[in-house]
C-alpha cells in the first residue's frame, strides 16, 4: 500500500511541493504510463530529465526540429499554433500528468506547435531512444500515444483552419466526432479529378500527393503533410473535384 510522505514530526512544511522523485512515495501520475508495472515505471522515471521551467518560458517552439518528448510533472503549459492567417491560436492547456512533443517523434518533422509554461512548472524530458525502448517492451503505450496523437491532429486542424473558425469549441468537438478513421494502401486514390466529392478529409498519418491533369500530363500540385485538410473545395461548391 502507499506509504506516508515520511515527514518527521515538527518539521516545518516545505516551501513548495517536493519534486516527484522516484525515491519518495510521491510518484507522479502519468496516465500514458499507467499500464507499466511499477518497476518499469520507476526505471523510466530514472531515465527522464527533470526540468524546472519558469512561467513564460517556451519549452517547444513551432517549426523547430525536436527529438524529445515531455510530461508535465507539475504545473501548467499552454499549446499554441499559428493559424492560416498567421495569428497565434490556443490549442490546449496541459496540466499534471499530460504529455507533449509526441508528434515530432511519431513522424519526424518540425514541431507542430509552441508549448509555453503558464506557471512555474516541472517537466520531465524523455529522449526518443528511451521512449522507443519503453514502447518495444510495452506496445500499449504506443497505441495510447497514437490515439491521443490523432485526436490532437484533428483538434489542431479544426482550431487553425479558417473553414472551422465560425464554430465555437463545443461545435468543433461535436464535428470532430463525425470524422471516421479510414486506412488507405500506398497508391490508393482518395479523390479523383472530375468525380463527385466523397467527403472532407484530414490526413492523420502518412503522405499524400495532389495531382491534376494539365494538357494530358499529370502535374503534382502539392504534397500533403499530416494535419492537412482536403476535399473541402468541391464539397462546398457541390461540384466535381477539381
Ligand atoms: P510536437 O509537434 O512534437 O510539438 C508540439 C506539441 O504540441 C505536439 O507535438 C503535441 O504534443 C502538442 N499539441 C499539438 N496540437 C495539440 C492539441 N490540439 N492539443 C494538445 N496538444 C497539442
Amino acid at each position: 500500500g502507499p506509504k506516508g510522505p515520511g515527514q518527521r514530526g515538527g518539521a516545518p512544511p516545505p516551501r513548495r511541493p517536493p519534486p516527484p522523485s522516484p525515491a519518495g512515495s510521491g510518484l507522479p501520475k502519468i496516465p500514458l504510463f499507467s499500464d507499466l508495472p511499477k518497476p518499469a515505471f520507476i526505471e523510466l522515471l530514472v531515465k527522464m530529465k527533470m526540468r524546472e521551467v519558469p512561467a513564460g518560458q517556451v519549452i517547444i517552439r513551432e517549426g523547430q526540429p525536436g527529438e524529445s518528448f515531455f510530461v508535465v510533472a507539475r504545473g501548467r503549459v499552454r499549446v499554441t499554433r499559428r493559424n492560416d492567417a498567421g495569428r497565434e491560436v490556443l490549442l490546449a492547456r496541459l496540466r499534471d500528468g499530460a504529455f507533449f512533443g509526441e508528434m515530432a517523434l511519431l513522424h519526424p518533422g518540425p514541431r507542430t506547435a509552441t508549448v509555453t509554461a503558464e506557471a512555474e512548472s516541472q517537466v520531465l524530458e524523455i529522449t526518443k531512444k528511451v521512449l522507443d525502448d519503453v514502447i518495444s517492451h510495452y506496445p500499449t503505450v504506443a497505441t495510447a500515444l497514437r490515439n491521443f496523437h490523432q485526436q490532437r491532429l484533428l483538434a489542431t486542424c479544426m482550431a487553425t483552419h479558417e473553414l472551422f473558425q465560425p464554430f465555437n469549441l463545443d461545435d468543433r468537438r461535436r464535428l470532430m466526432e463525425k470524422f471516421k478513421s479510414r486506412n488507405f494502401e500506398r497508391g490508393a486514390v482518395l479523390l479523383e479529378e472530375g468525380q463527385p466529392p466523397t467527403g472532407l478529409y484530414i490526413l492523420l498519418h502518412g503522405r499524400l500527393v495532389v495531382t491534376k491533369l494539365v494538357d494530358g500530363e499529370e502535374v503534382t500540385l502539392a504534397e500533403l503533410q499530416p494535419g492537412s485538410m482536403f476535399g473541402e473545395m468541391s464539397l462546398l461548391a457541390n461540384e466535381p473535384t477539381n
